[in-house]
């Protein structure tokens, strides 16, 4: 983890009441593979953050605002671990300070960008944008056993999705959505009935157990099964964190109980913005897991998850034009407990920064 050099008492860039995303939490600020020594802008949470990598691979994130004039500094470059504007040529340190001004002998010793803490846990890049002093009372960010477990195969993607990011969070924890919204692609028709539910601390799950029920394409080609084959499977799902939830699907023969795959997925998403997010989805199946079939399941994915997108981008713009806004009446249904759980548990951490 790289510290923060702060000089001044941290203070949120956007009021609470105009926000549903706490700032003292980690969120995933991208997948590792997209971090490099090639310097990239992005905004997380209301701030423009640079990210990169130093010369020993160590990632690194700071304000992307040159204190200058304010030139984003992914637009300059990099010199050894160093960023040098590419406006005037103000040069930082890897921890925000200021190490060169070229009309100047010496920069003033007020001239710093904000660094951020990171932490890299493969294959998301974590970082912590909130209050420095609280940082050690913050949960770390949640880590998931199977991505670093050899038998399972990984895929993944980001989107840029204009909605808030809890309409994502909503999305993954009913998946009633599945008969309607990837009727033609998932082609997953069975889940219908509500799932049981749990509330632990601040992590809340849905369970539902599928027995002798038809395997759809997207099952039965990874398990090498004929299509429309009775067959149990146990899918569950975890709200982990704000910025994390986890989604798993044992598959289970019928006839002898033995789970004979496993498919897992986690969906990150970050706010941009209160209407807007990254969305960072990672696959993994421990099962049918060829490079070319994990391809096909790639591209599944990509072509199903852009069908929730367009539903929630289509939510996000009637709640943003309709003078009522997020405040107008709301029916909630049993399959909505894990997604009522998610608004308190979001409710939960806000209330800690106020
Ligand atoms: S804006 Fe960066 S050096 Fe002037
Ligand atoms: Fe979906």
């Amino acid at each position: 983890m790289s510290a923060s050099e702060n000089t001044t008492a941290w203070r949120a860039p956007t009021a609470p009441e105009s926000r549903n995303y706490p700032y003292n939490c980690w969120w995933v600020a991208g997948f590792s593979d997209e971090v490099s020594r090639e310097m990239l802008g992005r905004w997380l949470l209301d701030t423009p953050v640079l990210l990169y990598r130093k010369e020993d691979g160590t990632a690194v994130a700071m304000e992307n605002r040159c204190p200058h004039r304010g030139a984003p500094l992914s637009l300059g470059c990099l010199k050894g671990d160093a960023v040098q504007c590419g406006y005037h040529g103000f040069s930082f340190a890897a921890d925000g300070t200021c190490i060169d001004v070229p009309s100047m002998k010496k920069p003033p010793t007020s001239a710093s960008v904000r660094s951020f803490p990171v932490i890299e846990q493969k294959p998301f890049v974590w970082i912590y944008l909130g209050d420095p002093a609280v940082l050690n009372n913050v949960p770390p960010p949640p880590v998931l056993d199977w991505s670093q477990d050899d038998d399972f195969a990984l895929v993944h993607g980001r989107m840029d999705i204009a909605a808030n990011y809890m309409l994502l969070k909503e999305n993954v924890l009913d998946l009633t959505h599945f008969g309607y919204v990837h009727a033609k692609t998932f082609k997953i028709t069975d889940w219908v009935d509500p799932p049981s539910f749990s509330t632990d601390g601040d992590t809340t799950t849905f369970h539902q157990s599928f027995r002798h029920s038809p395997l759809p394409p997207l099952f039965a080609d990874a398990l090498g099964l004929p299509l429309g084959m009775p067959y149990n499977r146990e899918n569950y799902g975890s709200f982990l964190s704000p910025a994390l939830q986890e989604g798993a699907v044992d598959f289970c023969d019928p006839a002898t109980g033995d789970i004979t795959g496993r498919f897992r997925v986690s969906h990150a998403t970050t706010p941009i913005d209160p209407v807007s997010m990254h969305y960072f989805w990672l696959l993994g199946r421990d099962h049918g897991n060829s490079p070319e079939q994990m391809a096909e399941l790639e591209k599944m994915t990509e072509i199903g998850f852009a069908e929730d997108e367009e539903m929630i981008e289509a939510i996000q713009a009637v709640t943003s034009r309709d003078p009522r806004g997020s405040n107008a009446p709301e029916i909630s249904v049993k399959t909505d407990t894990a997604g009522v759980q998610a608004r308190r548990i979001v409710q939960r951490w806000m209330a800690k920064e106020t």
